[in-house]
């Protein structure tokens, strides 16, 4: 992304206008996107590094795994750094960017859950913050109005302390989006699992019957099964979105992370 901003001024040089002479400043503050995607590797880390790509925006992708095996061509214009996010030289990762994307997170034991969903971002966050990048970016996840027993996991818990650290460390323009159910081409040891198949007509479904499901959303957990999934390009997009746009920042939504895609989309 290139922002030009010119600016023109003639010399004065005391002579009558018709004569005055083609004398013209020009101002080029030339402003390029840098990117750093945490888990660009992953599911919703690929699809930011492609769109990125689509949109002339430089990218890092920083995981234990470093460049994928899928032989796409915008896979060869990322920068594939291999690496742990706890043992990491910051130096080789971030200097220079405009933008860190976290998709940072998992499942496993409660121990593991709480590493990478909670410390693995705060320390990230606090990389980011101490190298000067003015935008921090977690992909979160909605909370589906499970009861506390379950908010308590290692996995909810996590999530909520790295939002936490990224909205107290970037007060205004950190981003939080909290997708549920996210769909799309998920690649697993080189096969492909199609979860488009079920997340999209789910969504559509939704969509279409959103006046009559509406009052039974105060019945006790029917967020688990009234909440849309939310496609994989959807998240990639208000991601990007999030990015380019400085008033872009806070908490978002399921439905406001698909607004946020429909502006990058138009
Ligand atoms: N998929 C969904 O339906 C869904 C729904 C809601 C929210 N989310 C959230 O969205 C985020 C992305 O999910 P995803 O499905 O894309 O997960 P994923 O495919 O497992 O991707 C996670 C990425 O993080 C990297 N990673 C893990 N540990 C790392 C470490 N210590 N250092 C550096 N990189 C590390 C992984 O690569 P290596 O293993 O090679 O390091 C991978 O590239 C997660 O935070 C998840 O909780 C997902």
């Amino acid at each position: 992304m290139i922002k030009f901003s010119v600016s023109c001024r003639y010399a004065d040089a005391g002579v009558r206008d018709e004569f005055k002479p083609n004398t013209i400043d020009v101002i080029a503050d030339v402003k390029t996107e840098r990117v750093v995607v945490l888990g660009g590797s992953g599911f919703v880390g690929s699809a930011i590094c492609k769109n990125a790509v689509s949109k002339g925006i430089e990218v890092i992708s920083l995981s234990r795994s470093g460049r994928p095996t899928s032989p796409s061509p915008w896979v060869d214009q990322v920068t594939w750094i291999p690496g742990d996010v706890f043992y990491v030289n910051w130096d080789e990762v971030l200097v220079g960017a405009t933008a860190v994307v976290s998709t940072l997170g998992g499942f496993g034991s409660e121990e593991q859950m709480r590493r990478i969903n909670g410390e693995a971002n705060v320390v990230a966050v606090n990389a980011a913050k101490e190298y000067g990048i003015p935008k921090f970016i977690l992909i979160s996840v909605h909370d589906y109005n499970l009861p506390s027993f379950l908010l308590s996991s290692g996995y909810f818990t996590g999530k909520r302390k790295a939002e936490s650290e990224v909205l107290s460390k970037y007060p205004n323009s950190g981003v939080v989006l909290r997708p549920g159910f996210i769909y799309g081409k998920r690649r697993v040891d080189g096969f492909e699992i199609p979860l488009d198949w079920i997340g999209e007509p789910v969504e559509r479904i939704l969509r279409a019957t959103e006046n009559f499901t509406k009052p039974l959303s105060s019945l006790p957990a029917s967020d688990v099964l009234l909440t849309s999934p939310v496609s994989v390009d959807d998240v990639a997009s208000a991601a990007i979105n999030a990015i380019s746009d400085d008033d872009f920042f806070g908490i978002f939504t399921i439905e406001q992370i698909k607004e946020a895609a429909e502006k990058v989309r138009v």
